[in-house]
C-alpha cells in the first residue's frame, strides 16, 4: 500500500490536472452569449489543492488552515487579532454583540441606547443593532462617494449614542479622520464593517485597522472568498476574547478545538452559582452561538489571501476601465470618487444618473440586462423602505435625500478581477449604443 504522503502528492498531482481540466477550459467569451458578472470567485489549482488538502485532514473544524489563515490576514493588515466566522453577517453580528458583554462594565452598550450608521447600506450592518435591542439612528450619505456625511453624523449625535457602525461603501473608505476624531471626542465605540474593503487603504494604512473592531466577508462576490466566510479584526485583546466566547457558544474557556486546560485551571475555578471546580469547558459567560469557520474554508482563504494584493490591483485597474469609458457622459452620469486621501480595492463601480438625464436608470440597467452584463443597486437603497423595517424602533437624524436619491437612481458594475478586456469591450459597446439614442 503506498504510505499516505506520497498519496497525498499524487492527489494534488490529479488535483491540478483537474483544475486544467475543468476550469482552463478554451472558453471564448462571446459578446451578448456569455453573461459579464458582477463578481465572481477568481481561483486556481491551489485553492482546490488546499480544499482536497483540508478535506483528507478531515479534522473538519478550526484547525491548522485557520491558523494559516489567520495569520496571514494578521500579516497583511497588521493586527493582533483574526477571528474566524462563517460569514460576513455572523462578523457583524460578533463585533457588535460583543460590545453588549458585562465584561466591559460601564463601557457596555445597553439596550435603548443609539447607535449611529447609514440607511444606505447592508442590510447585516444594522441587523445586529435591532437585534440586541439597540436603537438605529440613520443618517445621509454624501453623493459621489457614497459614505457617511460627517457633517450629518456629528449633528446625529446625543448623550444617548453609545456607537458608530458603519460600511466602507463598495470599498471606498469613510471620512477616516473626522469619523474617528467624532468618535474619540464623543467616547464612541466605532465598529468598521470592512466586508467589501478588503485591501483599502486611508491615508497610507488598511481600513479595518481604524476601528474598535471590524469585519470582513469572504463570501464569493468581495475581495477574497472561502465560499461562505468572514472575520473580525481587532488590536484589543479583551474585545478579542469577548467576541470568541460569543462565537464559540458563550464559553468562558478560550481553548482551541482539540485542546485542553490551557488555563490550568480547567477544575478548579468557582463561577457564579456553580460549583467549585466546574469543568471551565462547560462554562458560559456570555448568551452566545457557534459561528466559526470549517479548517476546509480557511484552506481555501489561504491560498486566496496569496492573491489579494493583485486582486486589488485588478480592482483598481478595472475601475479605471469604466471610469474612462463613463467619462465622456459625466453629462448624464454622476461618476463616483474616492473619498480624500483614500486608496479604495474598489468593490466595484458605482454610478448614479443624473436628474436631468433623458433616460431613467431602469432603462440603462435594462439595456445592460438585455445583453447580459449584471448590475446590481447599493444594497438595500433607503433600508428604511424595507418590508422588514415597517415595525422597527428607529431614530432619522436630519434628510435622507441621498440616500433616496440613490435608491432611485444608481447602480453598479463589477470590478472584480474576473472581468477580461473582451468583456469591457462588451460593457462599452453597449453603453455607447444606449448613449446613442439620447445624442
Ligand atoms: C457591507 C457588507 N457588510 C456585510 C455583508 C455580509 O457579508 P456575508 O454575505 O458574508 O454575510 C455584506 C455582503 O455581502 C456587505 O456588502
Amino acid at each position: 500500500m503506498k504510505d499516505k504522503t506520497s498519496l497525498r502528492k499524487e492527489i494534488a498531482g490529479l488535483v491540478a490536472e483537474y483544475y486544467q481540466s475543468a476550469f482552463q477550459g478554451p472558453l471564448q467569451f462571446q459578446p451578448g452569449k456569455n453573461p459579464v458578472h458582477y463578481a465572481g470567485r477568481v481561483f486556481d489549482e491551489k485553492e482546490l489543492i488546499n480544499a482536497v488538502d483540508a478535506s483528507l485532514d478531515f479534522w473538519l473544524t478550526e484547525g491548522r488552515f485557520s491558523q494559516d489563515f489567520s495569520e496571514k490576514i494578521a500579516d497583511f493588515l497588521g493586527v493582533d487579532n483574526v477571528i474566524l466566522t462563517n460569514s460576513g453577517s455572523s462578523a457583524n453580528l460578533l463585533a457588535f454583540t460583543a460590545l453588549t458583554s458585562e465584561k466591559l462594565g460601564d463601557k457596555r452598550l445597553k439596550p435603548g441606547d443609539e447607535v449611529i450608521t447609514v440607511a444606505a447600506g447592508f442590510p447585516s450592518t444594522i441587523s445586529p443593532i435591532i437585534q440586541n435591542n439597540l436603537i438605529p439612528v440613520f443618517v445621509d450619505v454624501d453623493i459621489p462617494t457614497y459614505n457617511i456625511s460627517v457633517e450629518a453624523l456629528e449633528k446625529a449625535i446625543t448623550p444617548k449614542t453609545r456607537c458608530i457602525f458603519i460600511a466602507h461603501t463598495l470599498g471606498n473608505p469613510f471620512n477616516l479622520d473626522e469619523v474617528t476624531r467624532l468618535a474619540e471626542k464623543h467616547n464612541l465605540w466605532l465598529i468598521e464593517d470592512n466586508c467589501d474593503a478588503f485591501g483599502s487603504k486611508y491615508q497610507g494604512r488598511y481600513t479595518g485597522t481604524f476601528g474598535h473592531l471590524a469585519t470582513i466577508s469572504f463570501y464569493p462576490a468581495h475581495h477574497i472568498t472561502t465560499g461562505e466566510g468572514g472575520a473580525i479584526v481587532t488590536n484589543d485583546e479583551a474585545l478579542a476574547n469577548i467576541v470568541r466566547s460569543f462565537r464559540d457558544w458563550g464559553r468562558d474557556c478560550y481553548c482551541s478545538s482539540g485542546e485542553n486546560n490551557t488555563c490550568g485551571k480547567r477544575f478548579s475555578q468557582k463561577f457564579s452559582d456553580l460549583p467549585v471546580g466546574y469543568d471551565h469547558k462547560y462554562v458560559y459567560s456570555e448568551i452566545g452561538y457557534n459561528l466559526k469557520m470549517t479548517d476546509i474554508q480557511a484552506a481555501i482563504g489561504s491560498a486566496q489571501m496569496d492573491k489579494l494584493p493583485s486582486f486589488c490591483e485588478s480592482r483598481k485597474q478595472n475601475f479605471k476601465t469604466l471610469t474612462a469609458m463613463f467619462a465622456p457622459y459625466s453629462r448624464f452620469f454622476i461618476l463616483p470618487e474616492a473619498t480624500e486621501h483614500a486608496d479604495p480595492a474598489w468593490f466595484s463601480f458605482i454610478v448614479t444618473v443624473k436628474e436631468s438625464s433623458p433616460f431613467s436608470r431602469e432603462e440603462l440597467v435594462n439595456q445592460f440586462t438585455a445583453n447580459l452584463i449584471e448590475t446590481r443597486c447599493l444594497f438595500a437603497g433607503n433600508i428604511i423602505k424595507q418590508p422588514a423595517y415597517r415595525h422597527v424602533t428607529y431614530r432619522v437624524s436630519g434628510s435622507l435625500a441621498n440616500t433616496d436619491y440613490i435608491m432611485n437612481n444608481t447602480f453598479f458594475l463589477g470590478t472584480y478581477p474576473g472581468l477580461t478586456p473582451a468583456m469591457f469591450g462588451h460593457i462599452d459597446t453597449v453603453l455607447k449604443e444606449f448613449i446613442l439614442k439620447f445624442e
